[in-house]
């Protein structure tokens, strides 16, 4: 059977992706009248809105309409229930680049030339443009949070040894293939599609009918493909399409919204940078005994999804150590800047860096090897508690952690660069080993359900529609195999069509890794479904039992003793039809087993877990500080992987994309608050040529999931972006050789070339 479940089969649109043939919004032909929209900024990073003069707009060449919150026939409100952010500013402007107004004319160009006269008249009031500021105000968009267990004031008071540490972490642009954009089509009676790239259908929906005052049934969401969202079109997506909405119900006309980089990069917002504090207690051998950590996430202007980012982040400050006295601490840090959002790992990747910070600190202190620090701390083989009170029912921490110090020969690599060191003054090399632990489930329970839609057809040809949106993670060509297996026919015979919100509404975000999980058993569900009554409907036909009736290889056995008929799947179809048998079904799941306090932050927020571990080896020049990446051996636990391939190629991805967020990508703000590293001159993503010399990843071996996850697969989509701690820590290694290993090593991310050089003179001036 092709295209079988566990094994490698290529993404549903590979050939359509490398020749140009995929179909994104763009590519969507434009009815005749089509407009094009462009917005207004803000260039004020706080102010008051005194005047919005939008006349030398709307006097502009072939300008047909110009819009500001006025305008609005509903909510100007792009924000989920509950929450306030507007789609254009009113009297406050929060951060330079938020918009203020949109142009709408018969050119793009047109359009944006339009838009670049308007001069808005902003009177200025003070900004809040870092964490420390916003700390020391105490301006929050959500009251802090804690994960408290034991004693940890007390714990740190008996504890043999303490170190109190601070450093920090950037945030990071998500920088998608394709831009955010929107096309609205009006249709009858107020009716609107509107074609979105976005990670969330339904949030577009009911943000486009918030903003409309319209119900939630005249807004059709359609969604073929994102050429990337990484997070970045979770919430983000839906204001754009708003927007969209609001010019084409107004107008009358379809209306695209596409944003240019620069303005895309200025108006959306990013992962969150944290800045860390905290205090360790520990004893001789270096087991950690408590922690009282402080992290401070910069929010930017509203919400947003800075709860959830932050409850990730908590949640994950254990990693994979057992830690027996805790307190985390978050805050939402209100600046005034880009209102930061979800970018793959939400917040765990921040969450894990305290304490691979504090064992590198703790090793150095006792003069012990950090990675053996390291497996001292993990957590138990079962039965072990989170601080958050969820027990780990499966640890496969030990197993990956051998297996990547096999896989990357660790023995002799450690002597191999300690000799490299001794011999060169100028270039050094660094080590970093990670391991992982990363929760699977959105914590918000509600979200943790799914919704699909199987038609067969009288030829046998299957049309599969779910909630998920398909971003270039390879979420169709999974659930697509899923299907297959149900109905044991070739792959090909299954089409997966766009997401919808007409065909399986109310859905949730393709997010938190989840998508697979979720959409995989909805689908299996409907497939299910239409398979019984196909078997009930044929062993009645042929008066057999219905365990006579056998799915194998694209057919239909009747293994009556004594007949041995086979029918092709389309035939058995045809005939089920002829007997008016429904052919069509939905298909719903939710995960079993979460729940969650998010005011008192314990419960089961996690179906499971997904490990990992890796191994970085980097280089470093101390008279630059310019660093590259030399090997990177991976293993991730991916369960029973639904499909190899695909998930070979997410590990890749996420790390290369985990280690530009630690590296080279630098958010940079002028002393106004505006956002100057707007493309890709200024702002360095990973190119082909940073990419590990030696890159090697496994994926664990039988490894089953435990839990009754679709097929036994795990998650894969969010869990290896952590794996590039493993070159943070390789990086502060070298940085740590430069000074003889006297010193331990502050290291702020992202370690552009100027912090590692700062890094290593700063141990340098100290162990003199
Ligand atoms: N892979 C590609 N190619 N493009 C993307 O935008 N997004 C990531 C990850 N992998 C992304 C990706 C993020 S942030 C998430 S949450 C998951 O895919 C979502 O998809 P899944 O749940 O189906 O894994
Ligand atoms: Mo992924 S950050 O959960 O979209």
């Amino acid at each position: 059977m092709k295209g079988q479940i566990h094994t490698a089969h290529r993404h549903d649109s590979a050939l359509k992706h490398v020749t140009g043939q995929a179909l994104y919004i763009d590519d969507i032909a434009e009815p005749p009248g089509t407009l094009h929209a462009a917005l207004v900024l803000s260039p004020i990073a706080s102010g008051r809105l005194k005047k919005l003069d939008l006349s030398a707009a709307a006097s502009s060449p072939d300008v047909v309409a110009v819009f500001a919150a006025s305008d609005i026939p509903g909510l100007n409100n792009i924000a989920s229930p509950g929450k306030q952010e507007p789609l254009f500013a009113e009297d406050k402007v929060e951060h330079a680049g938020q918009p203020l107004a949109m142009v709408v004319a018969h050119s793009l160009d047109a359009a944006r030339a339009a838009a670049e006269r308007v001069k808005p008249d902003i009177e200025p009031t003070e900004a809040i443009l870092d964490v420390q500021t916003a700390l020391a105000k105490q301006a929050y968009v959500q009251a802090p949070s804690t994960i408290l267990r034991g004693d940890p004031d007390a714990a740190l008071k008996t504890a043999p040894h303490t170190l109190t540490a601070e450093f920090s972490v950037g945030g990071q642009e998500h920088f998608y293939l394709e831009g955010q954009i929107a096309f609205a089509l009006p249709g009858e009676d107020g009716d609107l599609l509107v074609h979105s790239s976005t990670q969330h259908p339904t949030e577009v929906q009911h943000i486009c009918a918030q903003v409309l005052g319209c119900e939630y049934n005249r807004v059709t969401t359609m969604v073929r493909r994102l050429g990337g969202g990484f997070g970045g079109k979770e919430s983000n997506a839906s204001w754009v399409a708003a927007a969209a909405a609001l010019a084409a119900a107004k107008t009358g006309k379809p209306v695209k919204l596409r944003l240019p980089r620069e303005i895309d990069i200025i108006a959306t917002g990013k992962r969150h940078g944290f800045d860390y504090r905290y205090t360790v207690g520990f004893d001789d051998q270096g087991r950690v005994l408590a922690l009282d950590a402080v992290l401070a996430a910069d929010a930017g202007f509203s919400l947003d999804m800075t709860p959830g980012v932050v409850a990730r982040a908590l949640t994950h400050i254990d990693n994979a150590y057992w830690i027996p006295h805790v307190r985390a601490v978050g805050y939402s840090c209100r600046t005034n800047k880009q209102s930061n959002t979800a970018f793959r790992g939400f917040g765990g990747p921040q969450g894990v860096l305290v304490m691979e910070d504090a064992i590198d600190r703790i090793a150095h202190r006792l003069g012990r090897d950090a990675n053996e620090v390291r497996a001292l701390n993990f957590y138990g083989p079962a039965g072990d508690e989170t601080p958050y009170g969820q027990k780990i029912e499966e640890n496969h921490l030990p197993r990956c952690w051998a297996e990547v110090k096999q896989l990357g020969d660790w023995q002799r690599r450690r002597s191999e660069v300690d000799a490299f060191n001794k011999a060169n003054p100028v270039l050094k090399r660094g080590l970093g080993l990670f391991p992982l632990k990363f929760g699977i489930s959105f914590n918000l329970p509600h979200l943790n359900q799914a919704g699909a839609l199987v038609h067969v057809y009288t030829d046998g040809s299957i049309r599969l529609n779910h909630g998920g949106t398909e971003m270039g993670q390879g979420l169709f060509i999974k659930v697509a195999q899923v299907v297959a297996e149900v109905f044991k026919v070739d792959i090909d015979r299954i089409r997966p069509s766009a997401t919808s919100t007409a065909e399986v509404p109310n859905t949730s975000p393709t997010a938190a890794s989840t998508g697979s999980d979720l959409n995989g058993w909805a689908a299996w569900d409907a497939a299910n479904a239409i398979r019984q009554r196909m078997v009930a409907f044929a062993a009645e036909h042929f008066g057999v039992a219905t365990d006579d009736i056998e799915f194998a290889d694209g057919n239909v056995r009747i293994a009556k003793p004594g007949s041995n008929q086979v029918m092709s799947f389309g035939e058995m179809a045809k005939l089920c039809y002829m007997g008016r048998v429904p052919l069509s079904s939905t298909g719903y799941y939710k995960t079993p087993k979460i729940h969650w306090d998010g005011v008192a932050m314990r419960g089961h927020p996690f179906f499971y877990f997904s490990f990992g571990a890796a191994m970085a080896e980097v280089a470093v020049d101390t008279l630059t500080g310019e660093s590259r990446v030399l090997r990177a051996d991976l293993v991730q636990d991916c369960g029973a992987s639904l499909n190899p391939a695909i998930d070979l190629g997410q590990i890749e991805g996420a790390f290369v994309q985990g280690q530009g967020w630690l590296t080279c990508e630098e958010l940079w703000w002028d002393k106004q608050g505006r956002l100057r590293t707007i493309g890709p001159s200024t702002y360095k993503i990973p190119g082909s040529r940073d990419v590990p010399v030696v890159f090697n990843v496994k994926m664990l071996e039988n490894a089953p999931s435990r839990e009754a996850t679709i097929f036994r697969s795990k998650a894969v989509g969010e869990p290896p972006l952590l794996l590039a701690t493993a070159v943070w820590t390789a990086l502060k290694d070298a940085i740590a050789a430069a000074g003889d290993h006297k010193q331990a090593v502050r290291l702020d991310a992202p370690a552009t070339p100027e912090r590692v050089l700062a890094a290593i003179e700063t141990v340098r001036t100290a162990a003199q």
